[in-house]
């Protein structure tokens, strides 16, 4: 079992996941973070962390493309342990439907 972030992180990567996470786990892309879900040690604590809801157990139905989307991208990201600001429109973006068109491929500056 794993955690994995979900779409509505898209455009609003608010970051409180990462300051709890004892492993290390969270990598960042431009508007967005992932969980590498080899790495999770299924602790939970960042779920209740993110503002957007974005964090769910794999246990969940229909997770499985989320797992491999979190995988896929946790391996070309850099990893993140320090929280930074949301993106500008963050607040704006929470909850908004069809992000995945608002998803960026490139890196963020991790760190
Ligand atoms: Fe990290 Fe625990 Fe969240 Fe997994 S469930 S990403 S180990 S805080
Ligand atoms: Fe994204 Fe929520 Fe973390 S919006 S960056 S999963 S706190």
């Amino acid at each position: 079992m794993t955690y994995i972030v979900t779409e509505n992180c898209i455009a609003c990567k608010y970051t409180d996941c990462v300051e709890v996470c004892p492993v290390d786990c969270f990598y960042e892309g431009e508007n967005m973070l992932v969980i590498h879900p080899d790495e999770c040690i299924d602790c939970g604590v960042c779920e209740p962390e993110c503002p957007a809801d974005a964090i769910r157990p794999d246990t969940e139905p229909e997770m499985e493309k989320w797992v491999e989307f979190n995988r896929k991208y946790s391996e070309m990201w850099p990893v993140i342990i320090t929280k930074k600001d949301p993106l500008p429109e963050a607040d704006a973006n929470d909850g908004k439907p069809g992000k995945m068109e608002l998803f960026s491929e490139n890196p963020g500056e991790g760190g």
